[in-house]
């Protein structure tokens, strides 16, 4: 599987590859708050709501985590039910098909549990409107009958809390939005941080490892914990064909270079779209369906995993007028900058 497929996980069919790599990140998930390795003020702004809750006895506000996939989401929601020592019920915006589907769910919870719904920005409107209420009001208005018989009846739910995770909270409705008391957005991760998550994970699943090797994989991972793992698994499935089983400098390389993953983790999609926008965009700046469409990936693709990475190593930059490649970006594909954008690119 390449990067790209590592990447967009998410989106790929279910294969069974894909499921025993999702199982082995569950497996891998932390299990205690001292498991999760950074994103120390979101993790200490969580801790003080938590103990705040419990203090008070009452549910825990609604949260809402948003940010790039692999950065930990789903990891934070079952650590934060955990703490608050309630159960949690898993669901995502696209399962949930009909409003009686979510008041399913919502009447079968119990006194301050957590319901995670991942992709939340993908639930359907009548589901987001029941759910309004239900999060404000902790009730539900039930049609019952059809015609001039039909009547409303409101059902009193148990105070609960949702924890909605979304890679897009641009797409997010603001009545939705504005319903969750706490919201945070997950960051890339520092190298350091990456390195002590692959650590951990190798001697969690008995993989030898140096530290060189570590800070190789830690420095490729685009600021990704799931990258990051992902990476370390393959390059255990080739210490084990190709070496002795230990993990080495050397083999690491190999891997990348089999992978095509470049000293700061870019793949060959990533430097596509960096190519694309010099080579067939004259430099841009161009609008990202055009961009999207040039290197054959969906907008959300593009704007959700690929875009950020390259926004945040300064490959790339946003303008009024489209996306346009730094001065950096030119530099790390080895490209010069056209005379007619010299300005632009090297002084803004
Ligand atoms: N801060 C972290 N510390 C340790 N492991 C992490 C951290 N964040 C994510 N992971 C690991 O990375 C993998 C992907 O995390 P996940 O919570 O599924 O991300 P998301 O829901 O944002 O896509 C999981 O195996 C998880 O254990
Ligand atoms: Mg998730």
């Amino acid at each position: 599987m390449s990067i790209t497929a590592i990447k967009n996980h998410n989106k790929s069919p279910g294969s069974q590859k894909l499921q025993d790599e999702e199982q082995l990140f569950t497996n891998l998930r932390a299990r205690a708050w001292n498991e999760f390795t950074g994103q120390n003020k979101i993790k200490e702004s969580l801790q003080i709501s938590i103990a705040a809750a419990k203090k008070r006895q009452e549910a825990l506000e609604h949260i809402l985590l948003y940010g790039p996939p692999g950065l930990g989401k789903t990891t934070l929601a079952h650590l934060i039910a955990q703490e608050m020592g309630v159960n949690i019920r898993v669901t995502s915006g696209p399962a949930i098909e009909r409003a009686g589907d979510l008041a399913a769910i919502l009447t079968n919870l119990q006194e301050k549990d957590c319901l995670f719904i991942d992709e939340i920005h993908r639930l359907q409107k009548t589901v987001e409107e029941t759910l309004y209420p239900a999060m404000e009001d902790y009730c539900l208005d039930i049609v019952i009958g059809k015609g001039p018989s039909a009547r409303t009846v409101r059902l009193d739910l148990p105070h609960f809390t949702i924890i909605g995770a979304t890679t897009r909270i641009g797409l997010l409705s603001s009545p939705m939005r504005d319903r969750f008391g706490v919201i945070h957005r997950l960051n890339h991760y520092e190298i350091a941080d990456l390195s002590i998550i692959i650590a951990q994970a190798a001697l969690r699943l008995n993989i030898p490892i140096d530290e060189i090797s570590i800070k190789e994989l830690a420095q490729r991972a685009r600021g990704t914990p799931r990258i990051a793992l992902k990476l370390l698994k393959r390059v255990r499935d080739m210490a084990q064909v190709k070496g002795s089983g230990e993990i080495t400098p050397d083999l690491v390389h190999t891997t990348f270079e089999l992978l095509e993953v470049d000293p700061l983790g870019l793949d060959e999609i990533d430097r596509k779209l960096l190519l694309s926008i010099i080579e067939k965009h004259a430099g841009g700046p161009v609008g990202i369906e055009t961009l999207a469409a040039t290197i054959s990936e969906d907008v959300g693709t593009v704007e959700d995993v690929l875009e950020p990475f390259l926004l945040q190593t300064g490959l790339l930059k946003r303008t009024p007028r489209g996306r346009m490649v730094t001065k950096r970006g030119y530099a790390h594909v080895g490209k010069s900058i056209p005379s007619h954008l010299l300005q632009d690119v090297l002084f803004n």
